[in-house]
């Protein structure tokens, strides 16, 4: 629950004609509370001297108590340095290189609008279809339920990677008529597991899909938060759950993070509190330390250690059961990895590279097909100059653990190399 604090809700408190018995009570509970925090942290340092507590870092109301299972249960940064043992037998790629990524549709739906439409409203639970506005009116109920429309759990879960283009990615998809993307982040697994620990709220929030679509859902925090987030995930959904994460140059993701973050402190909400912790002044400070070394418990940093987090996934997933994209790929020529998509969920090819265009203004791919569609330009918002010894640094930093990244994916990123 997000405590109320606006002014009503904290005077109440005091309209209430109790406040000798509330002054004492919260008393008492401030006194426990800084006494448990007192001696978890002196545990954390005495278990985990090489750890420190990182900062509580979420834009999310809820997550203090997960970060702090986070910060307990992490592999150890030792432990993922370029000598780590990986499989050199693991494959993720069910989409290899004999498999082509260039072929044309053949599908009348994918180049001829009046069709797509026709086919989309075969499938689709809304109406009218339109894919501007996707979730307006559900669909008469006798069509409905003739499809089979129903909430129903994600088969498919875009798990990450945040300012990686799952926004991007997740408009895309939504235009294959086989697909029904619900349009927000639930975060049920990291900010509404505890609370709504049931499937049905998880359930409620999905948007309608028929028998012929595949539920997704996008939630670009899951791959790195909660620690537990794949087991739940296991717990949760069917054990034939695909998930989808596209990854990024760490350097740029990192830069990227660092501006909404410093954008959403800007327009302060109470939330935006923690993000103080670790927000310098400038990009730099923030990832490079007064030592001139990385600041590796800085989430921003953290996070773009992708293997770190990979390897969780790989515990609980088979390797038909995740994909990992390269977003940098995706931002140049966006219809190779959604081609990938296609064939890791087993989809009749539908993309083609004349759905999408690059807007010059803002940087990015749009899609022309059935109609013009485009995100908001801050999006794609650019990036301050920032000092470029710093960005080598960084790169240099990643480069153990993208190199070890391609070793457990067996996909070679684009990003890679590149200082
Ligand atoms: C990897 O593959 C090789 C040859 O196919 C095989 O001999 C070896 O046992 C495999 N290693 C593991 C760990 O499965
Ligand atoms: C590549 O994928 C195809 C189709 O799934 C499969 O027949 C082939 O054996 C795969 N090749 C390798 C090297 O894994
Ligand atoms: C497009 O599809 C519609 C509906 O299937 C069809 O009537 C029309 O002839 C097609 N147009 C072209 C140019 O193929
Ligand atoms: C784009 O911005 C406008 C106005 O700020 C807003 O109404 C609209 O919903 C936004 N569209 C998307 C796709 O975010």
């Amino acid at each position: 629950m997000v405590p109320n604090t606006s002014e009503e809700g904290i005077s109440q408190y005091f309209d209430a004609g109790c406040f000798t018995v509330l002054f004492a009570k919260r008393f008492f509970v401030a006194v426990f509370t800084i006494t448990s925090i007192f001696f978890v942290l002196l545990f954390n340092t005495w278990a985990y001297p090489d750890l420190a507590p990182r900062s509580v870092v979420d834009t999310g109301t809820n997550c203090l108590c997960q970060e702090r299972r986070e910060v307990f249960e992490s592999p150890r940064l030792g432990e993922l340095n370029g000598e780590m043992d990986v499989d050199s037998n693991i494959t993720n790629q069910h989409i290899n290189s004999t498999m082509p990524l260039d072929i044309k549709p053949t599908w009348e739906a994918s180049h001829n609008a009046t069709a797509y439409y026709q086919e989309r409203r075969k499938h689709s639970c809304y109406y009218p279809i339109n894919p501007v506005s996707m979730f307006s009116k559900t669909v008469p109920s006798k069509e409905f339920k003739e499809k089979g429309c129903k909430k129903r759990l994600p088969e498919v879960v875009i798990a990450g990677m945040r300012k990686c283009g799952t926004g991007t990615l997740m408009n895309f998809l939504n235009l294959h008529p086989n697909i029904a993307i619900t349009n927000h982040e639930i975060h049920y697994f990291d900010n509404n597991y505890d609370h709504h620990g049931d499937t049905e709220w998880y359930r409620e929030q999905m948007q309608y899909s028929s028998k012929t679509q595949i539920p997704i859902e996008k939630t670009p925090t899951y791959f790195f938060r909660p620690y537990d987030a794949p087991m739940q995930m296991t717990r949760t959904l069917t054990d034939k759950v695909k998930i989808i994460v596209i990854l990024c140059d760490p350097v740029r993701r990192a830069v990227s993070d660092y501006l909404e973050f410093v954008r959403k402190f800007d327009q302060s909400s109470l939330g935006n509190i923690y993000s103080r912790k670790y927000l310098a002044e400038t990009f730099e400070e923030s990832v490079i330390d007064n030592r001139n070394e990385i600041q590796v418990y800085n989430e921003i940093v953290d996070v773009g250690i992708y293997v770190k987090y990979v390897h969780r996934w790989q515990e609980y997933f088979s390797f038909e059961q995740l994909l990992f994209l390269d977003g940098d790929q995706f931002k140049k020529e966006p219809t190779t990895e959604l081609r990938r998509v296609e064939i890791f969920l087993g989809l009749e090819p539908f993309f083609r590279s004349e759905h999408f265009y690059l807007d010059e203004d803002k940087g990015f791919f749009c899609a022309s097909f059935p109609q013009p569609s485009c995100m908001n330009a801050s999006k794609g918002r650019s990036h301050p100059d920032v000092d470029p010894d710093v960005l080598k640094q960084l790169c240099e930093f990643y480069r153990p653990f993208d190199d070890a990244l391609v070793r457990t994916t067996n996909r070679e990123f684009s990003w890679i190399g590149k200082c």
